[in-house]
C-alpha cells in the first residue's frame, strides 16, 4: 500500500480549506442532493463530498456510506488531492497503491472515481467522488457531469463562507454601533458636567444665600429663647424663614440632581413647560443676577410638552449659558425667555441681548467640539447634544435668523 502523502501546496491547501470554516459541521441538504445526483449519473451505490484535512478526510456528505471520517493516510482521496484532474482508480485489486489498502479491502471497494474540489487559488482541498463495489469504468457524459458537480459543491462551499463573513459583518456592525451609543451617551454626559461644572460658582452662591438665612434665624431664635418675653409673631417670622429657605435649598439640590442623572431609560411624558423651566432658573438665575443679566420669564399657562424633562432642562441651561457667556462683556445684558403653544407644537424661545452669530461660525455651532471659547470654558459639545436630544423628541432646535438679536428656538410634540 502506498500512503497517502502530503501535498506539495500543503500548508496553502490546508488554509484555503479552513478558511470555508466547513469542517465537523451539521449535514446539509444542499450537499446531500449533489451527492445523490453523482451517485445516480455514475451509477455508483456510494458517492462522498470528502475534504482532506491535514491527518484526516472528514466527510461533508455521504450516500451509501455511513463514516464520518477516516485516516488520511489509508485514503483514496488523499491521492487524489495531488492533481486537478479526475482521479480515477478502476479495479483498486490490480493497483498497487490500493490492493492491501486495509480501509478499501475492509470496505470493499473496487472502483473509484474522484473529481477534485479546486479552490480559487487553486489548490485541491477534498473531492466528490464515488465508489463502486466491482471494477468499472466511467463513461465521458459521467465524468463530465462529475466534474461539473464538484465545481457545484465548491460553489455551495463559497456560499458558505460568505454566509459567515457576512455574520461577521453584522456582529461587527452590532459591536459598533453599541460602542456609539455608549460613546453618544457619555458624550451627553460629559457635556452635562461641563455644565455644572461651568456653574459651580453660580450654584455654590444659590445654596449658600438660603443657608446663610436659615443659620441666621436659627440664630436670632435662640438668642430670644433666653430673653424670656418674646412675642411669638417674632418666633413664627424666624420659624417660617428656615422652612422657606430649607425649601429652597432642597430645590436646587433636587434640580441639580435631575440635570446630573442619566435619562436614557426615562419615559416620554407629559411635561409642563413651567416645571422645566422653574428647575432651570433654580440653577442658573444665581449666576446671571450677580453678573447683571436682566432676566425675562413669559410662558403661557398650563402648556405641557411630551418629554424627558430633564433632557429638556440640560437644553436650557446650555442655552442659558450660553447667552450668559456672550453677553458678558456687553453694557446691555439681557435674556428673554418665552413659551407658547403654536400649531400643536410647545414652542421654548431663548433670546438674549447679543447681536446674532456670525454667519460663518453659525454654520458650524452645532457641529460637535466646535467652540469658540477656550478650552477651560467650552466644550463645543452643548449645541450638538442639544440637537441630538430634541431630534430624539421628534422636535426643531433652531437659530431665529431673523431676530435681530440671538435666539434659539426650541419646539416640542405638545400634550394634552
Ligand atoms: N447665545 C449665543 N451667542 C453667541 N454665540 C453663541 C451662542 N450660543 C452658542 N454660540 C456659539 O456656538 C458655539 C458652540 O456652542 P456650544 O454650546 O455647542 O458649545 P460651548 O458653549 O462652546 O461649549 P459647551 O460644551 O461648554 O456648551 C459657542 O462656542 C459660541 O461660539
Ligand atoms: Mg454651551
Amino acid at each position: 500500500m502506498l500512503p497517502a502523502s502530503k501535498t506539495k501546496n500543503e500548508e496553502q491547501r490546508i488554509k484555503d480549506l479552513l478558511d470555508y470554516s466547513i469542517l465537523d459541521t451539521p449535514n446539509g441538504s444542499s450537499y446531500d442532493d449533489l451527492t445523490l445526483l453523482a451517485s445516480k449519473i455514475c451509477q455508483t451505490p456510494v458517492a462522498i463530498i470528502s475534504l482532506v484535512d491535514r491527518e484526516r478526510q472528514w466527510f461533508k456528505s455521504t450516500i451509501g456510506l455511513d463514516a464520518k471520517e477516516t485516516p488520511r493516510e489509508v485514503s483514496i482521496c488523499g491521492h487524489a488531492i495531488h492533481g486537478k484532474d479526475m482521479f480515477i482508480v478502476p479495479n483498486t485489486a490490480q493497483d498497487e497503491r490500493f490492493a492491501d489498502n486495509p480501509v478499501v479491502v475492509g470496505a470493499n471497494i473496487q472502483f473509484y472515481a474522484g473529481a477534485p474540489l479546486v479552490s480559487p487559488n487553486g489548490n485541491s482541498i477534498g473531492t466528490l467522488c464515488v465508489v463502486d463495489f466491482a471494477p468499472r469504468e466511467l463513461t465521458e457524459d459521467q465524468k463530465i457531469a462529475l466534474a461539473a458537480l464538484s465545481r457545484q459543491v465548491m460553489n455551495l462551499l463559497e456560499l458558505h463562507r460568505a454566509n459567515i463573513i457576512e455574520k461577521e459583518r453584522f456582529k461587527e456592525l452590532e459591536i459598533a454601533s453599541k460602542t456609539i451609543s455608549e460613546n453618544q451617551a457619555q458624550l451627553v454626559n460629559s457635556s452635562k458636567m461641563a455644565e455644572i461644572g461651568e456653574m459651580a460658582a453660580g450654584i455654590a452662591h444659590e445654596v449658600n444665600n438660603p443657608l446663610a438665612i436659615i443659620v441666621a434665624s436659627a440664630d436670632l431664635l435662640l438668642g430670644m429663647s433666653n430673653e424670656g418675653d418674646v412675642p411669638k409673631e417674632k418666633f413664627q417670622k424666624y420659624l417660617s424663614n428656615i422652612i422657606t429657605n430649607s425649601y429652597r435649598a432642597s430645590k436646587i439640590i433636587l434640580s441639580l440632581k435631575t440635570l446630573s442623572r442619566n435619562a436614557d431609560q426615562d419615559p416620554f411624558v407629559p411635561v409642563l413647560v413651567s416645571d422645566v423651566l422653574n428647575e432651570t432658573l433654580d440653577i442658573c438665575t444665581q449666576r446671571l443676577k450677580s453678573n447683571g443679566v436682566k432676566l425675562d420669564v413669559d410662558v403661557q399657562d398650563g402648556i405641557k410638552f411630551t418629554g424627558k424633562q430633564s433632557q429638556i432642562l440640560q437644553v436650557l441651561t446650555n442655552l442659558l449659558n450660553n447667552s450668559y457667556d456672550a453677553i458678558q462683556e456687553l453694557e446691555e445684558k439681557w435674556i428673554k425667555i418665552t413659551s407658547f403653544k403654536e400649531n400643536n407644537e410647545i414652542v421654548i424661545q431663548v433670546t438674549d441681548s447679543g447681536s446674532g452669530i456670525p454667519a460663518e461660525i453659525l454654520e458650524k455651532i452645532m457641529q460637535p467640539f466646535f467652540t469658540t471659547k477656550s478650552v477651560t470654558k467650552g466644550t463645543g459639545l452643548g449645541l450638538s447634544v442639544s440637537k441630538r436630544i430634541i431630534d430624539s423628541h421628534k422636535g426643531q432646535f433652531l437659530v431665529d435668523e431673523k431676530n435681530k438679536n440671538t435666539s434659539f428656538v426650541i419646539k416640542l410634540p405638545c400634550s394634552i
